[in-house]
């Protein structure tokens, strides 16, 4: 079922979910294919369509991804330290989220068909710029059928593990994040808080 959300409000209220994921409700297949088949009409490079969507529902995977995000994500919070304000309620949700992350029911990775490390600057955008609005448009696909996500980078320290657990081939395939998905509790979000517009755009030049 989708939300009664305009196309503004879905694209400013899809924020990043850690305590409001309903870890008790499962998430349909048809619902995740259905937010899969929206991803695949973003763009790729040349039209290559080299990506790809490990979907993770077995609780044993669960739990072995989510030990590899809390070796990273742990270390990352006691760094960050006692901040206050906006980053302190981050800080709160990253550890909500580390301690329940393997009970979140789906985690989605998305891939891109090759490997960047030593390449141009122009050859690694074009590779991250072909998964990475395609895992965007799976996230605002998600949020419009009630489903919260948050784009998380931490168990990438550990890619070559998460590539074990998974049965990606590492040598040809990027993982670009893990996306815990989980239906939202109460569907209510809000936008963001963001710098001022003039902050971070420059017109007719820098
Ligand atoms: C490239 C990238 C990497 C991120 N990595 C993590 C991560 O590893 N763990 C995490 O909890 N959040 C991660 N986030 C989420 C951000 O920390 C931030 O909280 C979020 O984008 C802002 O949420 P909002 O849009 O609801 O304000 C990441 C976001 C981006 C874009």
């Amino acid at each position: 079922m989708l939300l009664d959300l305009t196309p503004d409000e879905l694209l400013s209220t899809t924020r990043a979910v850690r305590k409001r994921l309903d870890l008790t409700r499962p998430v349909e297949r048809e619902v995740l294919e259905e937010c899969l088949h929206l991803a695949q009409q973003a763009p790729t490079v040349g039209y290559s369509q080299n990506w790809h969507f490990v979907v993770v529902t077995d609780a044993e995977k669960r739990a072995a991804l989510a030990e590899l995000w809390r070796q990273v994500a742990y270390p990352y919070l006691e760094r960050r330290g006692g901040r206050e304000g906006q980053g302190a309620r981050i800080g709160d949700a990253v550890v909500h989220l580390a301690e329940h992350l393997h009970e979140v029911p789906v985690h989605v990775i998305p891939c891109v068909e090759a490997r960047v490390e030593d390449k141009p600057v122009a050859l690694q955008a074009s590779v991250y710029g072909s998964i990475v609005p395609a895992a965007w448009s799976f996230m605002l696909a998600a949020r419009s059928r009630g489903l919260g996500t948050v784009w998380t980078t931490f168990h990438l320290i550990h890619e070559r593990e998460a590539a074990e657990i998974l049965g990606i081939p590492f040598e040809q395939v990027t993982q670009v994040a893990l996306i815990p998905v989980a239906y939202t509790i109460g569907t209510d979000f809000k936008p963001g808080l963001r710098r001022p517009l003039e902050t971070m755009v420059h017109w007719e030049g820098w």
